[in-house]
């Protein structure tokens, strides 16, 4: 930065979702409720799995770890956002932004692997439920959540680190409400060439990869399914499967929508509106997709929300 002939920016400014006051202040509103439901939410499955032996599987470990992410995953975005608004500012700094930027990233990819780590979960269960015990060993479990911390902050650290070495000279206003790699990209006056090439490749790998993990996984289930003679029995064979479909379709159903999106009409406006899908939306719903569809899960939560403070 020293000796550049060009003024660098040291802060960003995140416009956020509209520029109407009355606008802000419902949004304010919206966000602020979503995110207390997505914290409340998520922190009740912990306590739920964490409190009852019966729920101490690998699937109910991995959905607790999915709560986990989610709770870091809202925080990352919604808070500065509900700070800003508060402190009627818009500036965040150049750290600050990085430093968002990793760690919205990060999340998204332990979601990412999480749901392909339930996927071979559920493929096991449903597979070959006689050596299930024997293959879900708790070493296999931690490796897998362990494994995916790793690579996903691996990743994460290359895409910062190609992100600060850009420089930022005139505009610093990102139309967003928080530090999104690809309207960084766009403000930056260096050339930013490398930065898309890894984003197409090694980016698109780490996403794409887990993401055949659960459709090759749910190929199996549903062979499997498919030949259990009686209709009861395909029933019970696929509900343990379907809230983690359901989980999947919304959180690869909002991604698609955001950086597939085919049509040539691609507004920006429409690519915040799913943003908000994926980072905002799918946190709150995982907890509530798993709990309506799940009887132990319920009944774990019913006792932690009847249990009396002081016993009497
Ligand atoms: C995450 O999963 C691992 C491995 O199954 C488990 O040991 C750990 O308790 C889980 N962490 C949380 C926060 O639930």
């Amino acid at each position: 930065m020293s000796g550049a002939n060009q003024s660098s920016v040291s802060q960003f400014l995140l416009l956020g979702l509209s520029r109407h006051p009355q606008q802000q202040q419902l949004l304010f509103v919206l966000f602020l409720s979503m995110y207390l439901a997505t914290v409340l939410g998520n922190l009740l499955i912990l306590l739920a799995i964490s409190t009852d032996t019966r729920l101490h599987t690998p699937m109910y470990f991995f959905l607790s770890n999915l709560s986990f992410v989610d709770v870091c995953f809202s925080s990352t975005t919604v808070p500065k956002m509900l700070a800003n608004h508060v402190l009627g500012t818009q500036a965040i700094s150049f750290s600050g932004c990085l430093t968002q930027m990793y760690f919205v990233f990060l999340f998204v990819d332990m979601d990412n692997f999480l749901l392909a780590v339930m996927a071979y979960d559920r493929f096991v269960a449903v597979c070959h439920p006689l050596h299930y015990t024997t293959k879900m060993t708790r070493q296999l479990c931690v490796l897998m959540v362990a494994g995916s911390w790793v690579v996903g902050n691996l990743n994460v650290l290359l895409h910062t680190l190609l992100m600060a070495r850009l420089s930022f000279c005139g505009d610093n206003a990102i139309p967003h409400f928080f530090c999104d790699v690809t309207p960084l990209l766009k403000l930056s006056c260096s050339d930013t060439h490398l930065n898309e090439v890894m984003i197409l490749t090694e980016g698109a790998l780490v996403m794409i990869a887990p993401f055949v993990c659960i459709l090759v996984s749910y190929v199996f289930i549903a062979g499997a399914v498919l030949r259990v003679p009686s209709v009861g029995g395909r029933w019970k064979a696929f509900s343990t499967c379907s809230s983690h479909l359901a989980v999947v379709s919304l959180f690869y159903g909002t991604i698609i929508a955001v950086y597939f999106n085919p049509s040539s009409s691609h507004s920006a406006e429409r690519d915040t509106a799913a943003t908000v899908l994926y980072t905002v939306v799918t946190p709150l719903l995982n907890p509530f997709i798993y709990s309506l569809r799940n009887r132990d899960l319920k009944g774990a939560l019913g006792r932690v929300v009847g249990q009396k403070p002081f016993p009497a």
